[in-house]
């Protein structure tokens, strides 16, 4: 049998077939897509195999990523539930969806595991979270990490904490992509070119990011240490707190969770 299967490759299904073939040999990834063309142009890339159909990629591996949309999940699991085999398990990247209504719609028994990836995946840079569903192992935990090492960070996480992550990491994207065209506007305003000023925005993110995580200092402590007394730092850390910043941030991470809580309870 190959290590992983994935049906549905679309935009976060194929970043994660790429990520896959990088860390198990493409030999060992066998893939479906509703439009083929699409899985033809992975298999183009990295050498992995497209199935005649799901029902082929869903016989064939030990793990499979199930990467079609929510609302399409409970057709795909019916569909390849017939054939698939104890031992196999089911990793589904819906978004909203419990393992719990996943197990519902699966053969009783087989093991689901759930990941939430975000989009930086594709460049494999991505924050993944994952958690175990009804029958899932420890080393199935420790498998779909190995094969999705190469997206980004895998964390485990409850299940009860996906909400939270999907605000922070899914839609987090969303908030700092108005954050560096906002840095790169205010560069602009002061005289820079517009693509420096926006290379130099992202960068400068990148780097505090990286140092956040490598330092493992407080961010505040961070700040702190850029803010020499009465300079020019620290004029700008007043202006974002006349704006409220923190307060706004807060707010969209606040709003992003309830609108995933309750699109779960739907
Ligand atoms: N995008 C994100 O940022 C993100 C983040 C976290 C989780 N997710 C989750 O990832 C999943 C996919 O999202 P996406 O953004 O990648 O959507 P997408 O680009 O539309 O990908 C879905 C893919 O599934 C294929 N498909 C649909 N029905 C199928 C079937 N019956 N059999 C085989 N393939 C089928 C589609 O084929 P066609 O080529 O024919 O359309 C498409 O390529 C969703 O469940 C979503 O909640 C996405």
């Amino acid at each position: 049998m190959k290590q992983a299967a994935f049906i549905g490759t679309g935009n976060m299904g194929g970043a994660l077939v790429r990520a896959a073939c990088q860390s198990v040999p493409p030999q060992d990834v066998i893939i479906s897509n509703r439009t083929r063309s699409k899985a033809l142009d992975l298999e183009n890339d990295t050498g992995c195999t497209v199935a005649a159909n799901n029902l082929e990629a869903a016989c064939a591996a030990r793990y499979l990523f199930l990467g079609v949309k929510p609302h399409m999940m409970r057709a795909l699991l019916e569909e390849i539930g017939p054939v698939l085999t104890p031992g196999q398990v089911l990793v589904s990247m819906a978004a909203g969806l419990t393992a719990e209504t996943l197990a519902g719609w699966a053969p009783p028994g087989t093991p689901i595991l759930r990941i939430m990836p975000n989009t930086p995946c594709s460049i494999g840079k991505g924050m993944i979270a994952l958690c175990a569903g009804p029958n899932a192992q420890a080393s199935h935990l420790q498998a779909v990490e190995h094969i999705l090492r190469f997206a980004g960070r895998v964390e485990r996480l409850d299940e009860g904490l996906m909400d939270a992550f999907s605000a922070v990491a899914g839609c987090g994207p969303a908030f700092v992509y108005p954050f560096i065209e906002a840095m790169a506007d205010g560069g602009v305003l002061a005289g820079l070119p517009r693509q420096k000023a926006m290379a130099f925005a992202a960068q400068t993110l990148i780097g505090a990011a990286c140092l956040v995580l490598e330092s493992e200092e407080h961010p505040g402590a961070l700040k702190d240490a850029v803010c020499s007394p009465g300079g020019s730092t620290i004029e700008g850390v007043a202006a974002l707190e006349r704006g409220g910043f923190r307060g706004v941030v807060m707010d969209a991470v606040i709003a992003a969770w309830k609108k995933n809580t309750a699109l779960g309870k739907q």
